[in-house]
């Protein structure tokens, strides 16, 4: 019987430094692009690739997560007193967008360590793996490209783009080998992977972006995983060891990725979502195009 993913988990316990002070009393998975959580868009994401268990794994000063996926009976009122039914309907298809469920890290371990959070929940079905930071706009949601793989193969996918230069330092880098299938020269056989090697290391110039589609067989593996670089879990060393008894695809989707944990990606992703916005996106290119650049 084929397996269907249904839960997607979101690590989200991460201090958020590289945005103080705007992250010290508020969640970096809260900030905002235009008017939307970034956490938000990832959700959205994960609901419209068929997923409809959502796990957020939590930690100290995260409590606005909850809260913005939660009912907000006040503002609700509010709202409704005053006869404003589109900000109404937006305020509570977020609550009812789908089950949420949170786990709380207590200890910023890393990525495997978070992922490892969420073994009691997803149990013995394959999940999603979704980094709220990469905010992937895609005509085909990327998670949802990415279930069409594991749908025909069962196995592990992880999403992988190119980045050229040294900056692939800054990823998990794969070594693949090329795969025949309808999928093109866009779906590649994993080899081996390796989290943030120096340039002259890396084994290719794919990088691992953040979504994942993993099986169960993955929690012994970060269970038994030793710490990596920074000291930390890493999600890549867990999911290494998982390449020795499973087969594991790399997949070049199709969209264009913003690393919103970074201010200048963040501002990018602002502007480039403003433009495509019906009611800012024509003032705001007026705007822009009067600036003496
Ligand atoms: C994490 C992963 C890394 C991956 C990256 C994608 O790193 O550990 O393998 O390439 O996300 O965004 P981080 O950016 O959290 O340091």
């Amino acid at each position: 019987m084929t397996k269907k993913v249904r839960k997607a988990v979101f690590p989200a316990a991460g201090l958020g430094t590289r945005f103080l002070p705007a992250t010290k009393a508020q969640p970096k998975e809260m900030l905002p692009l235009v008017d939307k959580p970034i956490i938000q868009y990832g959700v959205e994401e994960a609901m419209m690739s068929g997923c409809n268990q959502i796990i957020i794994i939590t930690g100290r000063g995260k409590q606005a997560i909850e809260d913005h996926f939660d009912v907000s009976y006040e503002l609700e009122k509010m709202l409704e007193e005053r006869k404003k039914t589109d900000l109404l309907n937006i305020v509570r298809s977020i609550s009812d967008m789908m089950y949420v469920s949170y786990v709380r890290q207590k200890e910023a371990l890393g990525l495997g360590h978070a992922v490892l959070m969420a073994r009691e929940l997803v149990n013995d079905e394959p999940f999603a793996v979704l980094l709220a930071d990469d905010v992937i706009d895609a005509q085909v949601p990327c998670l949802k490209q990415m279930v069409q793989v594991f749908e025909e193969t069962q196995c592990s996918v992880i999403a992988t783009q190119i980045v050229e230069g040294k900056m692939i330092s800054s990823y998990g880098v794969l070594d693949v080998k090329p795969v025949q299938s309808h999928f093109g020269d866009r779906l590649y056989e994993i080899q081996n992977m390796v989290e943030k090697p120096k340039p002259e290391e890396a084994p290719s110039n794919l990088a691992i972006i953040g979504r994942y589609i993993l099986t169960p067989a993955i929690f012994d593996c970060l269970a038994r995983t030793q710490t990596g670089a920074g000291g930390e879990l890493q999600l890549t060393d867990g999911m290494r060891s998982l390449l020795q008894k499973e087969k594991m695809y790399a997949y070049v989707y199709e969209g264009r990725r913003h690393d919103t944990g970074d201010k200048l990606g963040f501002l990018k992703a602002t502007v480039e979502f403003a433009l495509k916005r019906d009611d800012l996106g024509g003032p705001f290119r007026e705007y822009l195009k009067g600036l003496k650049l």
